[in-house]
C-alpha cells in the first residue's frame, strides 16, 4: 500500500491488516476527529489513513465541558455524515458515555448500532482491565474494537480532571497492564492518551498490535483534535497540541468583513443577484 501522499492517487480505504502492516514496518498512520461532511471530505482528499468521530465533539461541537454528557445518538448522526465525505476512509466510531458502561448487552447492540447505522470500520471506548469483557463481547460478535488507556476523558472526574497519567511507576504499570488486558481481549488497535514516552514504549513493547497516540509521544501514529489543529477551538490548549493554522483569526476576519460589506452597502454587489430576462423587468412595472 501507498502509505506517503495520496493525494494524486484513488485512495483505497485500509483495512486492519494495511494498519497492522504499517507498524510492523515502521510507517505511522495520521489521522484526526472529524465531525462534519466537509472537513472529513477535505481529510480524505488530502490522504489521511483514518478519521476517528470522537465524543471530543461534545466540547469541539456542542461546547459541553467534557464528553460526559454526549449521547449514542449524537454520535451516530456526526459519523453518517463523515462516513457520506470520506467513503474511502477507514472510519472510527467512538462509543460516548453510557453506551457500554451499563453491560455487554447493550455495549454489543450500541457498537451494532454504529456498523449498521454509519458505516463505520471499527469501534473505540475507553479502558482496560475494567472493559475487557465488553471488549472481548464486541470482537466475538465480528467487530473491530480499537482500545483506549492512559487518559480516558469519559471518567476524567475519577482520574481527577483532565491530566497526565502514569507519571508514577504504579500508575504506569496499571496503564501497561490496562494495555496488555485491551489486547488479550481481542481489540485490534490501541489509542494512548496523555502518558509519558516511557510508558508509551513500555506498551509497544508489551504488545504486537498498533498503538498510537494523543499526548504520548512516539508510536504507531498520532490522531489530533481537528479544532486544535486548526487553530479553531478557543477554550484551552493541551500541552501535546501543535497548531498548524490559526483558523479562528480567518473566522474572525473573514465574519468581520462581511458584517462591514452588508451594512456599508458594497454586499451583494452586482455580480451577485439574478436579473429577469429580457423586457420582463418593464413588464412587471406595467402590471
Ligand atoms: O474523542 C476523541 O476525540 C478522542 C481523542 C482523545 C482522540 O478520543
Amino acid at each position: 500500500i501507498n502509505t506517503g501522499d495520496r493525494r494524486t492517487t484513488l485512495k483505497k480505504k485500509l483495512t486492519r491488516f494495511d494498519l497492522q502492516k504499517m507498524k510492523d514496518e515502521g510507517h505511522k498512520a495520521v489521522w484526526i476527529t472529524a465531525y462534519d461532511y466537509v472537513t472529513a471530505q477535505l481529510a480524505e482528499e488530502t490522504g489521511m489513513d483514518m478519521l476517528l468521530v470522537g465524543d471530543s465533539l461534545g466540547m469541539a461541537v456542542y461546547g459541553y465541558s467534557g464528553t460526559v454528557p454526549v449521547t449514542m445518538d449524537q454520535c451516530i448522526y456526526h459519523t453518517e455524515a463523515v462516513r457520506r465525505a470520506a467513503a474511502n476512509t477507514f472510519i472510527i466510531g467512538d462509543m460516548p458515555f453510557g453506551s457500554y458502561q451499563t453491560g455487554v448487552d447493550e455495549a454489543c447492540r450500541n457498537a451494532v448500532r454504529f456498523h449498521k447505522e454509519a458505516g463505520v470500520d471499527c469501534i473505540k471506548l475507553e479502558g482496560g482491565t475494567r472493559v475487557a469483557s465488553v471488549i472481548r463481547a464486541i470482537s466475538d460478535g465480528g467487530m473491530l474494537v480499537m482500545g483506549h488507556v492512559g487518559l480516558t476523558p469519559q471518567s476524567a472526574g475519577a482520574q481527577g480532571g483532565f491530566r497526565a497519567q502514569g507519571r508514577t511507576a504504579e500508575s504506569a504499570r496499571a496503564i501497561i497492564e490496562d494495555a496488555k488486558a485491551v489486547y488479550e481481549s481481542g481489540a485490534f488497535s490501541l489509542l494512548v492518551e496523555g502518558v509519558p514516552p516511557e510508558v508509551t514504549q513500555a506498551i509497544r513493547d508489551a504488545i504486537p498490535i498498533p498503538v498510537y497516540g494523543i499526548g504520548a509521544g512516539d508510536c504507531d501514529g498520532q490522531v489530533m483534535i481537528c479544532s486544535d489543529i486548526l487553530g479553531l477551538f478557543q477554550a484551552f490548549t493541551p500541552k501535546f497540541v501543535k497548531r498548524y493554522g490559526n483558523l479562528a483569526e480567518e473566522y474572525r476576519k473573514v465574519f468581520s468583513a462581511y458584517i462591514d460589506d452588508v451594512r456599508n452597502g458594497a454586499f451583494p454587489g452586482e455580480e451577485h443577484v439574478y436579473r429577469m430576462a429580457n423586457g420582463e423587468a418593464d413588464r412587471l412595472k406595467i402590471k
